[in-house]
């Protein structure tokens, strides 16, 4: 006899996964040294804040495998640098990863190997194909949690210290108004 199998689920509202084994690791604003620009703001803050959450599906491992991950970045700042991801490289430079908008408002950071970055905006039902050789890093410049549901290869493993020194661009909140009059401008 067929029998039909509960997958596992997503609450498109908050991103929060269910109906499977999870796993799970929160980022406090203390295991962030040296990734926001106001060094003595960082110092200034509680380490023990949790700065974002990642759960992710305990799926397999391996050549083709892929996982599945949500983010959850809380709303804030740094001095006034918007809180964010640590950001990496795929260890595997050339694997991509695909990024859904679930909650909250926020940039996606883009970083390709020759330093040039671009922004997305990531909103409820947006997509963001990251291609392979790109660096990402998820930013919330709103006031609710933002949530992105992200799908990834399995092999493509996390190179942070490539961008030890930094991503070429940072999202203040003057960048973030000068970017909204050059929208209106046109
Ligand atoms: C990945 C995904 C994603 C990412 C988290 C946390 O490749 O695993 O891009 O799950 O890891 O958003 O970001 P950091 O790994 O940069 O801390
Ligand atoms: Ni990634």
């Amino acid at each position: 006899n067929p029998s039909i199998k509960m997958p596992p689920q997503v609450a498109w509202d908050s991103g929060s996964l269910s109906g499977a084994p999870l796993m799970q690791k929160t980022t406090h604003l203390g295991d962030l040294n040296g990734i926001f620009a106001d060094d003595e703001a960082w110092r200034g803050g509680d380490p023990a804040l949790a700065v974002y959450r990642v759960e992710m599906l305990d799926t397999p491992s391996g050549d083709g495998e892929l996982y599945t991950g949500v983010t959850h970045l809380n709303p804030g700042r740094v001095g006034n640098e918007f809180f964010m991801t640590r950001g990496h490289f795929h260890a595997r430079r050339e694997q991509g990863e695909v990024y859904f908008g679930l909650r909250g408002e926020g940039l996606l950071l883009l970083q390709a190997e020759n330093g040039q970055t671009r922004l997305e905006r990531v909103q409820p039902g947006s997509i963001h194909i990251i291609p392979g050789l790109t660096a990402h890093r998820l930013i919330n410049t709103g006031h609710d949690i933002l949530s992105a549901l992200a799908v990834w290869p399995s092999i493509a493993g996390h190179d942070y210290a490539a961008l030890s020194g930094g991503f070429a661009l940072r999202v203040t909140t003057d960048i973030l108004k000068l970017m909204a009059k050059e929208v209106q401008n046109g």
